[in-house]
């Protein structure tokens, strides 16, 4: 089976990497558009244009399924996209609400980008939740260190939600930061790539495949993603 994933730069590798971890046996095409992020403050519009794009080249891979590995695309054009291609897409979020209903999670805090925390997408589905977005994280998850800045940000936002009992990473940028979210709050986060591959059921043969590609590839760009998919790869810089 040959599975497409799309973010805006690495850190739907974070859903990769659980998806290689339950289902090693399957090929992988990713894509992450760093030559245009963050998604998170981009308008629907732009987004709209930006997926259309990246769909496309995935499905002229042969893909048999997409997976949206990105919570600002997911929060703001998944009911738009789900139907519009020949291929079974899935989002990256309703798996994550699914677990929070069927747990009966309460007095939940999310952390997200602006443009997820703007859809209201947690709003419309959970009760009793508090959304804040953390513009600053997504271009210094990027840079790869762990930067005072980056610390100092993070400390700030998850004192906002002091309060609450379970935290959603609700962009797929933010496992990558788990030390200094653990560092500077105790309350249980939920990561929605775990979240998504502990419900789907993928029934595969194939020998473990991944592809890479990226709409900007520098030094930087390999030297992260190879501390995240540790695993054989190929990488490309590819413009869709
Ligand atoms: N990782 C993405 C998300 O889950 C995109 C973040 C961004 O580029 O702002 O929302």
């Amino acid at each position: 089976m040959r599975i497409g994933l799309f973010d805006s730069g690495i850190g739907g590798l974070t859903v990769l990497a659980e998806f290689i971890k339950k289902y090693p046996n399957c090929e992988y095409i990713y894509y992450g558009d760093t030559a245009n992020l963050p998604y998170g403050t981009k308008s629907k519009e732009e987004l709209s244009v930006l997926a259309d794009k990246i769909i496309k080249f995935l499905i002229s891979k042969k893909i048999d399924l997409i997976v949206i590995a990105c919570g600002t695309i997911s929060s703001n054009l998944y009911s738009e996209i789900k139907d519009k291609y020949n291929v079974k897409i899935i989002d990256i979020l309703t798996p994550t609400i699914n677990y929070i209903t069927q747990n009966k999670l309460n007095n939940i805090g999310i952390m997200a980008t602006p443009m997820t925390v703007k859809s209201q997408f947690f709003e419309k589905k959970l009760v009793n939740v508090t959304s804040i977005a953390c513009p600053k994280l997504v271009p210094l998850i990027e840079c790869g260190e762990f930067t005072d800045e980056l610390k100092q940000a993070v400390k700030a936002y998850l004192q906002k939600l002091k309060g609450c009992d379970y935290i959603i990473l609700g962009c797929t940028h933010y496992p990558l930061i788990i030390p200094i979210i653990q560092k500077y709050s105790t309350i249980p986060f939920i990561n929605m790539g775990k979240c998504l591959v502990d419900t789907i059921n993928v029934n595969s043969k194939s020998t473990l495949h991944i592809e890479l590609y990226f709409s900007k590839l520098t030094s930087e760009i390999i030297t992260n993603v190879s501390k995240i998919i540790k695993e054989n790869k190929e990488i490309y810089e590819r413009k869709v």
